[in-house]
């Protein structure tokens, strides 16, 4: 079967090369690939990767083979899911409790921002408990994870504040629920009760001074490659106030996320309440236009590639 793999140390690079077919565990299905969307965790490391890496997270497809186990759905289902390495090949062995049928009405690239962003955006959230009434700080806000956190987040009555790197990403982002924008954190005014932060560096810095008392703020990203030093005191003057880290794949694995929150995504898409934010598309025959827009901070909101 064909598979992107990584091409070495020369520069990103992918290229379409024939690899062996996975062989599933009981607890998951085989699928056959129709589209992914790329990821900065994905893309950002692809020349330090060692060459012939088969990556890729998000897995949109159609079920080729039922779960042994009889979990998950059956064959011919048009399903998403979340793999945690070589989902960008034809065939991939999906685990059936990362995994969702597709409601008629979602398209197959709508439907792939949401294993990674959408699973991340939605339990960022949720670790901030009740959302209703309360001040939301995304960092990243017109980035994948962004563009759907805040969504969820004035979905779920939060009054949301998006933080942008450059003016011209302010587009779009009031349309989809921020009540306010500002480029830079540090323009940021009050105190919040949640903070999504994935810039890292001095964003984390100032993220830790800005969280209201009792709030959480939940680091998940370093898109700045800076890295952040929380000051060793900062739990004496932040009473009650937590710092918490989140890697989906984790929260994947301890089953606090999967597919109930695909469902419930995937459900808000259909009913026209998601806007997916699918804004570049992409042959997976020639990916690395769409791989370098992402590295250059040009897409507003998701590239997806298409297999074909
Ligand atoms: N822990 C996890 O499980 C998990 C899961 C998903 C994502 N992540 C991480 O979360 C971050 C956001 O993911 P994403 O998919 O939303 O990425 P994305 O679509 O590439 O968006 C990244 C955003 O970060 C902002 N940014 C600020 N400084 C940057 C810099 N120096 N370089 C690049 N971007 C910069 C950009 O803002 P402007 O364009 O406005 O300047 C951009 O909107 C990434 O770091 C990713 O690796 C972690």
């Amino acid at each position: 079967m064909k598979a992107l793999v990584t091409t070495g140390s020369s520069g990103p690079g992918l290229a379409l090369t024939d690899v062996a077919p996975p062989q599933p565990a009981s607890n998951q299905a085989l699928v056959t690939l129709t589209a992914t969307s790329l990821n900065r965790g994905e893309v950002g490391h692809l020349a330090d990767e060692e060459p012939g890496t088969v990556l890729g997270w998000d897995v949109v497809g159609t079920v080729a083979q039922t779960a042994s186990d009889g979990s998950g759905p059956g064959a011919g289902t048009r399903v998403v899911g979340l793999v945690g390495e070589r989902g960008w090949a034809e065939q991939v062995a999906v685990p059936t409790h990362a995994l969702a049928a597709i409601p008629d009405g979602v398209t197959d690239a709508a439907a792939a921002v949401l294993p990674i962003a959408g699973l991340t955006a939605w339990r960022a959230l949720e670790m901030g408990g009740l959302l209703l009434g309360s001040r939301v700080l995304v960092t990243g806000a017109a980035g994948g994870v962004g563009r759907l956190a805040i969504q969820l987040a004035s979905l779920a009555g939060a009054d949301v504040t998006a933080v942008i790197g450059r003016p011209e990403r302010r587009t779009g982002l009031v349309q989809l629920g921020a009540s306010d924008v500002v480029v830079g954190i540090e323009a940021a005014t009050g105190r919040y009760d949640l903070i999504l932060e994935s810039v890292g560096g001095s964003s984390l810095c100032t993220a830790s001074e800005i969280l209201a008392p009792e709030g959480v703020l939940v680091t998940y990203g370093r898109s700045s490659g800076e890295d952040g030093a929380i000051d060793p005191y900062w739990f004496g003057d932040h009473s009650g106030a937590r710092i918490e880290g989140l890697l989906v794949f984790t929260e994947v694995d301890r089953h606090r996320l999967g597919t109930t929150q695909l469902e419930r995504m995937l459900a808000l898409i259909a009913a026209g309440r998601l806007d997916p934010q699918v804004t570049r598309t992409g042959s997976w025959h020639d990916p690395m236009p769409l791989v370098q827009a992402l590295l250059d901070r040009q897409v507003d909101g998701k590239a997806v590639l298409t297999v074909d």
